[in-house]
């Protein structure tokens, strides 16, 4: 079954046409990675499932239409975002950031700090002198707060020291195992550890969609993301 579907998506932005008719699916209970090149598209994707950016089409959380709902009510309805660059508040504190994200009665801190147990002893720090990868972490747990259908990831291991980018991914291996998932991601190890299905964008549209398997094709991953697989 797809916990979402996503079909004919279009956004133009200033007369531009970021996205030219995107269709794609997510299986419940499964990961699925959401690759391509720089600037092909892929956050604009997100943005757009979450009603951040105009657009047309027709977007499918489980059984219901969310298409042309608020922001506001397709995240309370169950998509939980990370966002590219973690976008958390740097004068706050790690608890105080958290608690900006409380969209449920009960926020499952519990599972927040037993993925992170490090956010929990620093509770009282200021966001913005973290390390990049401890601020990643308050951008995940920050949506693990909430009970949620999907969880759009959108590159958590960008720009992450390599040390950092096993502890983010371990982090995310854990989650994956429970959870439905649309990640954005160049690192293609990590794709490999926890997606099973595929989906390649280009120039605003996609131009495949399939198994992981796929990515041991180092002509396919040539062809389509342009790094060699030995590199990643
Ligand atoms: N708000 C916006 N206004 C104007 N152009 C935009 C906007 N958002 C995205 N774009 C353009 O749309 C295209 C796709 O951008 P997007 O950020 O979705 O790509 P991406 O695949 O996530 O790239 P990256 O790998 O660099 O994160 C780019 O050319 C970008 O400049
Ligand atoms: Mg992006």
């Amino acid at each position: 079954m797809s916990a979402l579907l996503v079909s004919n998506l279009r956004v133009e932005i200033n007369g531009s046409q970021i996205l030219k008719g995107v269709n794609f699916d997510v299986r419940a209970n499964s990961v699925t990675a959401l690759l391509g090149r720089n600037g092909v598209g892929k956050s604009s994707t997100l943005k757009a499932i979450l009603g951040i950016y105009p657009h047309s089409g027709k977007v499918q959380l489980g059984e219901r239409d969310i298409t042309r709902e608020q922001t506001y009510r397709i995240v309370r309805s169950g998509i939980g975002y990370i966002p590219e660059d973690r976008e958390i508040f740097a004068s706050l504190t790690v608890k105080e950031n958290l608690s900006l994200a409380e969209l449920d009665e009960e926020p499952n801190y519990e599972l927040a700090y037993s993925l992170f147990p490090e956010l929990k002893e620093r509770a009282n720090q200021r966001a913005g002198t973290l390390s990049g990868g401890q601020q990643q972490m308050v951008a995940i747990a920050r949506a693990l707060l909430n009970k949620s259908e999907i969880l759009l990831v959108d590159e958590p291991t960008k720009g992450l020291a390599p040390r950092l980018v096993t502890e983010v991914a371990d982090a995310l291996a854990r989650i994956a195992s429970n959870a439905t998932m649309l990640i954005v991601e160049q690192n293609l190890a990590l794709v490999r550890r926890i997606a099973k299905d595929i989906v390649v964008m280009d120039q605003g549209t996609v131009v495949f969609s399939g198994g992981i398997e796929n990515l041991n094709d180092e002509e396919f991953v040539h062809r389509h993301l342009g790094v060699s697989v030995r590199g990643h």
